[in-house]
C-alpha cells in the first residue's frame, strides 16, 4: 500500500499558491486495510477515508465511467490493481492530474508540470466531458489563477464549446452551479469566469438571459470591484447591473442564489439613475429600497458599485450624506413628545421629507 498527495494541493504547491485542504490517493488496499488503520469511512459511492488523526481524506485509486445521464451515472472500480496513473487519468485537468510521493517526487503522466509552467489549462483526456461541471471549475481556475497569465488551451475550449452545444450542461444541479459562481465571485479575476464562460457559449446554454448583459463595461466593473476588494455579493450584483428587474429575478431563482446576494442584485438592476428622482419621496423611497437605516452596508455598496459603473454620476455624496442624516433622526425623541402609532409614523417622515429638502434632495 502506497499513499500520494494528490490534485490541488501538489497544483498549489507547485505555483506556490496558498492552498487550505490536502487530498491523498492509496493505492494496492482495499477499503479493510484502512478501517484496520482506523481510518473512518465518509464515501458513500466511492471509498473515501478521513484520517484518524490528521482527518484529511484518503481515497482509494479509482477509475470512473460514465454509464448515464446525470451525477449518478457513473461506473467505479476501486480494485488494489488500480494504479496511481489510471486514477490521476479520470481527473479534470492536466494540472490537477499530478501527485507527489513521500520522497517529495513528482509524478506527472499527463504534461501537467509543462501546462503549469506555461499558464495552460489543459483537459487530460475526452472522458472530461463526461462531468459538466467541469466547464465551470475551469472558469473558475481561470478567475483564480489569470493575473498569473493562465489561459484554457484551444482545444479544451473547443472540447467546452462543443458540451454547451449538445445541452449537457442542463445535468448540472443549480445548487451546484451556484456554489461554483460564488467561489469563483471570490477569486481574484472574477471577470475571466464569465469572460471563459461566454467564449464556450456556456452561459448562454444555461442561462440565455444573461450574455447579453455582460458587456466589456460590466465585466470592467466586475474587475474593478475586484481591485478594490468588494465582497463577492457586490460583485455578483454588478455583474446582474444590466439585466431589468425581471429577468434579474428570474435568474437569481434559476441560479438558487443567496437570499443575500439576490437581494442586492435585485436593487442594481432596478438601475436608478438619481438624476432622475425629481423629489424628496422619490428619494426617500430610494433610501428606503435599500432599507438604509438597518442595512447601511448595502447602500455603501450601491453607492460604492455605482461610482464603477456610472462614474459621471454626481449625486452620490449627496446620497451617503441624506442616509447619514436620516439615521440620526431618533423615534425614541418623537415618543417622547407624545407621538404614537400611524401618528409617528407620519411625524417620522415629515421629519425626513423636511431633511431631505434642506439637504437640496429634491428638486
Ligand atoms: N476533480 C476532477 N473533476 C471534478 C472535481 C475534482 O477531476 N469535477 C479532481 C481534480 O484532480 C482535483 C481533485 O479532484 O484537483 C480535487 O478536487 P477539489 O478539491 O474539488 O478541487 P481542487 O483541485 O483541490 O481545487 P480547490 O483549490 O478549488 O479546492
Amino acid at each position: 500500500m502506497k499513499t500520494y498527495l494528490v490534485g490541488g494541493a501538489v497544483r498549489d504547491k507547485l505555483l506556490g499558491y496558498p492552498f487550505h485542504e490536502r487530498d491523498w490517493v492509496v493505492v494496492g488496499a482495499l477499503p479493510e486495510d484502512l478501517l484496520k488503520q482506523d481510518f473512518q469511512q465518509v464515501g458513500k459511492d466511492f471509498p473515501v477515508f478521513l484520517h484518524p488523526s490528521s482527518k484529511e481524506e484518503y481515497a482509494l485509486a479509482r477509475t470512473e465511467r460514465k454509464s448515464g445521464a446525470g451525477y449518478h451515472g457513473f461506473v467505479c472500480d476501486f480494485s488494489p490493481n488500480i494504479t496511481l496513473e489510471d486514477d490521476l487519468s479520470r481527473r479534470d485537468l492536466t494540472i490537477n492530474a499530478m501527485a507527489e510521493d513521500d520522497n517529495g517526487d513528482i509524478i506527472d503522466p499527463y504534461g501537467g508540470m509543462n501546462d503549469l509552467n506555461n499558464h495552460i489549462l489543459r483537459h487530460v483526456s475526452p472522458a472530461f466531458s463526461e462531468d459538466p461541471l467541469r466547464i465551470l471549475r475551469v472558469a473558475r481556475f481561470a478567475a483564480r489563477y489569470a493575473h498569473l497569465g493562465f489561459t484554457v488551451a484551444k482545444e479544451t475550449k473547443d472540447l467546452m464549446c462543443a458540451m454547451s452545444d449538445n445541452g449537457e450542461l442542463s445535468t448540472i444541479a443549480a445548487e451546484r452551479i451556484w456554489v461554483e459562481l460564488y467561489k469563483a465571485l471570490k477569486e481574484q479575476s472574477p471577470a475571466a469566469f464569465f469572460t471563459v464562460l461566454l467564449d464556450c457559449r456556456a452561459l448562454h446554454a444555461l442561462f440565455p438571459l444573461w450574455p447579453p448583459a455582460l458587456n466589456t463595461a460590466v465585466l470592467d466593473s466586475v474587475a474593478r470591484a475586484a481591485d478594490l476588494n468588494m465582497d463577492a455579493d457586490i460583485r455578483f450584483a454588478i455583474a446582474c447591473s444590466a439585466l431589468n428587474v425581471d429577468h434579474c429575478k428570474i435568474l437569481c431563482s434559476e441560479l438558487r442564489a443567496s437570499n443575500s446576494a439576490a437581494w442586492l442584485a435585485e436593487r442594481f438592476s432596478a438601475n436608478i439613475p438619481l438624476s432622475s428622482l425629481s423629489n424628496n419621496e422619490e428619494w426617500l423611497a430610494l433610501l428606503e429600497a435599500f432599507d438604509y437605516a438597518r442595512r447601511p452596508q448595502h447602500l455603501e455598496a450601491f453607492i460604492a458599485a455605482t461610482t464603477l459603473l456610472i462614474p459621471e454620476e454626481d449625486r452620490l455624496g449627496q446620497l451617503q450624506l441624506a442616509a447619514a442624516t436620516l439615521r440620526d433622526i431618533k423615534p425614541a425623541e418623537f415618543i417622547a413628545q407624545g407621538f404614537n402609532g400611524p401618528e409617528l409614523g407620519r411625524a417620522l417622515r415629515a421629519e425626513k421629507i423636511r431633511h431631505l429638502a434642506e439637504l437640496g434632495c429634491g428638486v
